[in-house]
């Protein structure tokens, strides 16, 4: 009994002293590989988020010592806060609108940017588009490739229109061959596609863990700020979500933004999940074309270009993506169902939503759903995450069980609440001038207190609708015969 114990306790200390003999006493640490958690210690479960057998060995040599090499730190006195000035903050400025809006107006030097999204969702396609208006306006720009040989970016420039003067490509995934190729050169920026492809080979786990993405970053970050030169970098985001993939650097970085978009459909949008030089209500809108990212400057006119008026099951619903008000159409179909259980099909809004919607349009709008597979599909492969799209979603499918359109040139905004009523929606006033501007003629929006009241606004009429089964009313006929544009006359 008493050797067992021992044994191990010997052959430990024996590997202490090898290790610091070896190692000259560099100071270890290790990495938990799954929150990036910094132990002094080995252990068997990571002490902040509990998984088992993530920690990994870490010896912060190398890039520590090349982090000393550079230029000592000035003193920067201390100030009172009343004298410090603001000044103007430079900005590196992009060739395209929409980009520079969702960075806040352009590229802060010594700023790191993150662009995330799905594999295929076009990063790297918008990545080369920046680095290379950056290359032609403001000098010679670093493209470090970790992904792709050096023929594809070619490829990809070729497609894209970009002869690349003063654009360098450097195709590695050694974090080491990056810091020295900036040693002797200085960029007015870098981008490094993808920060998963590259490693630093002083810490032992592979490339893409997340003790590898936080080092890697805080390498660059720490360059950025030094050298006072913008970096931007790649993420994927992966299936399950948030392990090894851009959240785990979010903290380290000024600025994340999210490209996002359904791979089938061609919209993608850009948006800032946060952003230490401008607002996170910003949303970039493009399209996947030939020839790139092309950007779309009016979304609800190409969001609503395939829409034909009077079409059944079909609403228009004036949604915010940020602070930018966009029109997007909402289509159901329902059908007699054969099953005992009749099928939901939400495409584009969250089926929660879609139960719930369903639910009340049976309990207080007096439809029955119970025998009908309901189907409802945002077009465009768009997503709708604000419950201010059910009052819409819920007049698509009314219009398709009475398989009559709704009244024409109407959009409706609204939450549908469980015992029928419409509730009030943020930013109400910038939807109704979206939906005028596009020309339409009626609104439904939520009746606000006793403001409930019709309001005209350059041709359109906004009406109050307190109820569903008011709204309902209001925009499908069920024979066929419109009731008036008026809220006098609105059964209640
Ligand atoms: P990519 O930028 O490689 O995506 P990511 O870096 O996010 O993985 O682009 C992916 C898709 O975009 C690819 O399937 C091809 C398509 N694409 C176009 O449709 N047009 C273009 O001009 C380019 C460059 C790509
Ligand atoms: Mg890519």
């Amino acid at each position: 009994m008493a050797a067992g114990p021992t044994a191990p306790a010997v052959e430990t200390d024996l590997k202490q002293v090898h290790r610091s003999v070896i190692r000259g006493r560099v100071k270890t640490i290790f990495v938990c590989e799954s929150c990036g958690n910094e132990s002094p210690k080995w252990e068997g479960r990571c002490p902040s988020c509990r998984a088992w057998n993530t920690l990994v060995e870490f010896r912060p040599g190398r890039r520590e010592r090349r982090a000393g090499s550079r230029a000592p730190a000035s003193e920067v006195p201390a100030q009172e806060l009343s004298q410090v000035s603001v000044g103007h903050l430079p900005r590196l400025r992009l060739s395209s609108t929409e980009v520079n809006r969702v960075l806040g107006g352009g590229i802060v030097p010594g700023s790191v940017v993150v662009i995330a999204g799905d594999p295929g969702i076009g990063k790297s396609t918008l990545l080369l588009r920046i680095a290379a208006d950056i290359a032609e306006t403001a000098g010679q720009t670093l493209y470090v490739s970790g992904e792709e040989s050096m023929a594809q970016v070619k490829m990809r420039a070729e497609r894209l229109g970009i002869p690349g003067r003063r654009l360098v490509l450097l195709q590695t995934t050694a974090l080491d061959d990056v810091m020295n190729h900036l040693e002797r050169s200085r960029p007015v920026m870098v981008v490094v596609d993808s920060i998963q492809a590259v490693y630093d080979d002083s810490l032992a786990s592979t490339a893409g863990s997340v003790a590898q993405i936080r080092e890697c970053t805080r390498t660059l970050t720490e360059w950025a700020k030094v050298q006072n030169v913008p970096v931007i970098l790649t993420g994927h985001v992966t299936k399950g979500g948030e392990i090894a993939g851009p959240k785990a650097l979010e903290h380290m970085v000024d600025v994340v933004l999210y490209l996002e978009g359904d791979p089938i459909s061609s919209w993608r949008l850009l948006r800032a999940m946060k952003n230490r030089f401008g607002s996170t209500n910003e949303v970039g809108v493009f399209e996947m074309a030939e020839n790139g990212l092309v950007e779309v400057a009016d979304p609800s006119s190409a969001f609503l270009a395939e829409r034909r008026d009077g079409a059944v099951g079909s609403t228009v619903v004036p949604v915010l993506e940020g602070s930018r008000p966009m029109l997007v159409e909402v289509q159901a179909l329902t059908s007699p169902s054969i099953l005992p259980v009749p099928r939901r099909i939400a495409t584009g809004i969250d089926i929660n939503r879609l139960l719930l919607v369903c639910a009340v349009l049976t309990r207080r709008a007096g439809m029955s759903l119970a025998n009908h597979d309901v189907v409802v599909n945002v077009t465009g492969g768009l997503k709708i995450t604000e419950p201010a799209a059910d009052l819409g979603v819920a007049l698509a499918i009314v219009s398709s069980l009475r398989d009559a359109p709704v009244a024409p040139h109407l959009a409706a905004v609204g939450e549908v609440g469980l015992s029928g009523e419409v509730r009030r929606v943020p930013q109400i006033q910038r939807r109704v001038a979206e939906v005028a501007r596009l020309g339409m003629r009626q609104c439904l929006v939520p009746a606000m207190g006793d403001q409930a009241r019709e309001e005209r606004l350059e041709g359109l009429v906004s009406t109050p609708v307190g109820t569903l089964g008011q709204a309902v009313a209001v925009s499908i006929p069920r024979n066929g015969r419109r009731p008036p544009v008026d809220s006098r006359a609105i059964p209640t």
